[in-house]
């Protein structure tokens, strides 16, 4: 399973980064806004900016919801780097930009995703991410894992290429879960891959080594 974060904080990404697990980043327009970026150019920038720290793909949203908009907007962003990923809402002109980029060989990312029959959509238009948000789901009281699951299924028994990349992961226990559904990707917030580090067990069992170790050498 593939790491992401999801984040447009400078730092995070280079936290995660320096960890050596990060596969890639995703962004998406409130979460650039959180970071005060705003104006086409620095949007741009701080897209490269990104790319510049991580070796991995980086997905890149478009505002447009017109075919023409975001045909338009996709060239740009895909023309900043060859990792850009674009990112496109589930929509009716989304799914065509989808088969555009495709086409073109372009990457791109489907997001806003929440039912399975979505998720059929984007395949066949050709995506290469799928994003469905888990934690939006469960702040439903439906089951995002299960959406995960649901999906997962669908795209073996066909062979899709289309990637499952779970988004609105909230917490530690929803990568564990997706793992166990066979997501492809997940894309999370450092504070959940950080929580994967978390275990009483570990942190007395250092207590103690260290410890022991400092009583021998006295
Ligand atoms: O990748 C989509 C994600 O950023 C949404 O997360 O926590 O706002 O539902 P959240």
């Amino acid at each position: 399973m593939k790491f992401f974060i999801d984040t447009a904080n400078l730092d995070q990404i280079r936290e995660a980064n320096d960890l050596g697990i990060l596969d890639g980043v995703t962004t998406n327009p409130s979460l650039m806004a959180k970071e005060g970026i705003s104006g086409y150019n620095a949007v741009m920038q701080h897209y490269i900016d990104i790319c510049n720290i991580v070796d991995g793909d980086v997905s890149a949203e478009v505002i447009s919801t017109d075919y023409d908009g975001m045909i338009k907007e996709g060239e740009a962003l895909a023309a900043l780097h060859p990792n850009i990923v674009v990112k496109i809402p589930m929509i009716k002109d989304g799914i065509k930009a989808i088969r555009y980029f495709s086409d073109k060989g372009i990457k791109t990312n489907c997001t806003l995703v929440f039912s399975a029959g979505q998720a059929i959509l984007a395949a066949k238009a050709g995506a290469t991410y799928l994003s469905p948000f888990v934690g939006r789901v469960d702040d439903i009281s439906w089951d995002g894992i299960d959406l995960i699951a649901q999906i997962v299924n669908i795209y073996q028994n066909y062979d899709v290429e289309t990637q499952v990349l779970a988004a609105s992961i909230r917490n530690p226990l929803h990568i564990v879960q997706c793992a166990e559904v066979g997501a492809d990707v997940v894309t999370c917030p450092l504070s959940a891959i950080l929580g994967l580090l978390k275990h009483p067990l570990t942190d007395i069992g250092l207590q103690q080594f260290l410890a022991d170790h400092a009583k021998a050498s006295k």
